[in-house]
């Protein structure tokens, strides 16, 4: 019997995530004999504010907040062997409150991994962190040997998330490491507290028929990833073993650095629409865009069989595939369409 618990379950990559669990028929995890294992899933608890839609039967959602010891130590039993840590107060929110931040983001944490270290059998546990670690003096490209340094409250918790999982590990009470995501792009329906929710939203808002203005200037660049590709990330993750994560269980995910101008001419290829996303910039968010780390190298990664996405046309096409809901316009057929 095992059972995974996803904090954050409810949210956009909680959810994208869930669906893929249960489609697969076994997930590969790493042992603690240092192998691997092919393990069934058979219950996934989902801790989060809210209940998410994806209804199963193997699911169970839990609605409380993390940052409230009990209610942590409930969603954990002896049978919980992997815990996929989402739940967040993501960047533009932890910058606005940062006891909000703090509460949910260090707290929650602390309670998660305390009750981890007293399940006894080291459970594996992946940590959704981010490129946010980064942020002070960045060098044009972040390769795999760029210190962390962040610049705001979100990517400083974050950090602390990591080196709390790094602790545990050492520890010997859990198994796994942290992912830096790169912005997940594109997030359907409403857009949450992150800063970065333009990168979603010059795709989405005119694909549903509205127009659009960035709150940063268009050669904003930012380093991206497809849901698809960051859920595969995350379960890829399972299967690396402590010396695959060695010397330090964090690591930056393949992603594609596009600038708003890229995604306005893809979806110009896609729809002939690119004239209908405009600029008008935002005074908080444009200077906290110029701080974010938006090109890197990621060869360990790369090399540990995390993969990235072809092209902002790609990304693009698997929106509409995945989400066709949410397309209101013409979309072009052929080349550079759909
Ligand atoms: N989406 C991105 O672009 C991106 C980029 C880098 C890192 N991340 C990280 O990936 C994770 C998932 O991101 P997402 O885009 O799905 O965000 P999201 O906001 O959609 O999901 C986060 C979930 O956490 C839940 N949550 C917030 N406070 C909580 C609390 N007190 N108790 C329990 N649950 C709580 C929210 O209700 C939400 O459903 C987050 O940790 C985020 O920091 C996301």
């Amino acid at each position: 019997m095992t059972k995974m618990l996803i904090t954050g379950g409810a949210g956009f990559v909680g959810q994208r995530l869930l669906d893929r669990v249960l489609g697969a028929a076994a997930l590969t995890v790493s042992d603690v004999q240092g192998g691997t294992a092919e393990v069934t899933v058979d219950e996934v608890v989902c801790l989060d504010v809210a209940e998410g839609a994806r209804r199963d039967p193997r699911v169970r959602y839990v609605v409380g907040d993390i940052s409230r010891r009990e209610v942590v130590d409930a969603c954990l039993d002896a049978d919980t062997g992997i815990v996929f840590h989402l739940a967040a107060v993501v960047s533009g929110s932890a910058e606005a409150d940062l006891e909000l931040g703090q509460r949910v983001n260090l707290d929650g944490m602390r309670h998660l991994l305390a009750r981890c270290a007293s399940l006894g059998h080291q459970p594996m546990f992946v940590f959704s962190s981010s490129i946010a670690v980064f942020g002070v003096g960045m060098p044009a490209r972040v390769t795999d040997e760029t210190q962390p340094m962040p610049l705001l409250s979100y990517g400083a918790q974050k950090l602390c998330g990591e080196i709390m999982v790094h602790d545990h590990i050492r520890r010997g009470v859990i198994r796994g490491g942290s992912l830096r995501l790169p912005a997940v792009i594109v997030r359907p329906g409403s857009p949450n507290g992150a800063a970065t929710g333009f990168s979603s939203a010059v795709w989405r808002e005119p694909l549903a028929g509205r127009a659009y203005a960035l709150p940063v200037p268009r050669e904003t660049r930012m380093w991206c990833a497809s849901p698809r590709v960051v859920t595969a990330a995350l379960l890829h993750a399972l299967s690396l073993t402590p010396s695959q994560w060695s010397p330090w269980p964090a690591l930056n995910l393949p992603g594609l650095s596009l600038s708003m101008q890229d995604c306005v001419e893809a979806l110009d290829r896609a729809t002939g629409l690119g004239h209908t996303v405009g600029e008008d910039l935002d005074p908080v968010i444009t200077p906290m865009s110029r701080t974010w780390a938006c090109d890197f190298d990621t060869p360990r990664a790369l090399a540990l069989g995390f993969e990235r996405d072809a092209n902002a046309d790609a990304m693009l096409r698997a929106y509409v595939e995945d989400h066709p809901e949410e397309i209101r316009v013409p979309l072009n057929e052929g080349p550079g369409g759909l």
